[in-house]
C-alpha cells in the first residue's frame, strides 16, 4: 500500500496495542510511533532530575527542553516510569507540547498507538482500532513478559499497577483513554496476535 494512510491504535495498558501497531507498520510499510514513549521519556527525565510530580511548572519547563526524537529514545518500560508517565500525562500543557510532534511524524502516513490517537491527535485517521482484553488476560501477558527478566514478579502487583494506570488514564479530564466513536473495537482476550493482525489487514484491504 503506497497511500499516506494513518492508522490509529488506542487501548488500555498491556492490551498488546504496541505489538499490533509495530506489526501493522511493517505490513503496510509505514513508520510507527509509540506515543507512550513520549510520555515515558518525560517521566524518565523527571525521575532523573528528581522533579516533584506536583510541580507542574518544573515539569513543563523540562518538557520544553526535551528535543523529542523517537528514534533516539531508548525503550523505557518499567513500573515506575509507567506510573509516572500516566501521572504527568494528566497535565494538559504537557499533552499540548506533544501534539505537533505526533502530527508531524505522521505527515507521510503512520501507525500511531496510544490513548488519545483516534480521538484527539488524529480524529480523521483513515482507520481506527481500539485494542482491549480482560484485566486478567493483560496481567498474564505482562507477567509472562516480565518473568523472562526477573524471577521475583508478583501477579497481584502487576494487576494492581495495570488497573490503577487504566483508572487514571480513563478518568483524567484531558484526552482520557476512550474508544473513538468510529473506532473498531477488538477484544483480544481469546485471540492470538496473528489473528488480530489478520482481522485488521483484511479490514483495511476491504477499504
Ligand atoms: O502506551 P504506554 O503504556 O507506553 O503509555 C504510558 C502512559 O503514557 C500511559 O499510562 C498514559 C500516557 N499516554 C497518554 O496519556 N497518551 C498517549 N497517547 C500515550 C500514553
Amino acid at each position: 500500500m503506497d497511500e499516506k494512510i494513518i492508522i490509529a491504535i488506542d487501548g488500555p495498558a498491556a492490551s498488546g496495542k504496541g505489538t499490533v501497531a509495530r506489526k501493522l507498520a511493517k505490513i503496510f510499510n509505514l513508520p510507527h510511533l509509540d506515543s507512550g514513549q513520549l510520555y515515558r521519556h518525560i517521566a524518565y527525565q523527571a525521575i532523573k532530575s528528581e522533579i516533584n510530580l506536583n510541580n507542574k511548572s518544573a515539569l513543563l519547563e523540562l518538557t520544553n527542553k526535551i528535543a523529542f526524537d523517537i528514534s533516539e529514545i531508548e525503550d523505557l518500560r518499567n513500573d515506575e516510569i509507567s506510573t509516572v508517565a500516566s501521572i504527568i500525562s494528566q497535565y494538559s500543557e504537557i499533552r499540548e507540547q506533544l501534539i505537533e510532534y505526533q502530527r508531524d511524524f505522521a505527515s507521510n502516513g503512520a501507525v500511531v498507538d496510544g490513548r488519545d490517537i483516534g480521538t484527539i491527535i488524529f480524529p480523521n485517521a483513515d482507520y481506527k482500532f481500539y485494542i482491549t482484553a480482560s484485566l486478567d488476560q493483560r496481567t498474564e501477558r505482562r507477567y509472562l513478559q516480565l518473568k523472562k527478566d526477573s524471577a521475583e514478579i508478583d501477579r497481584n502487583n502487576i494487576k494492581n499497577d495495570i488497573n490503577n494506570r487504566d483508572l487514571r488514564d480513563i478518568n483524567r479530564k484531558i484526552a482520557p483513554l476512550k474508544k473513538a466513536e468510529d473506532a473498531i473495537e477488538i477484544d483480544t482476550t481469546e485471540m492470538k496476535i496473528d489473528d488480530v493482525i489478520d482481522f485488521i489487514v483484511k479490514y483495511i484491504h476491504k477499504g
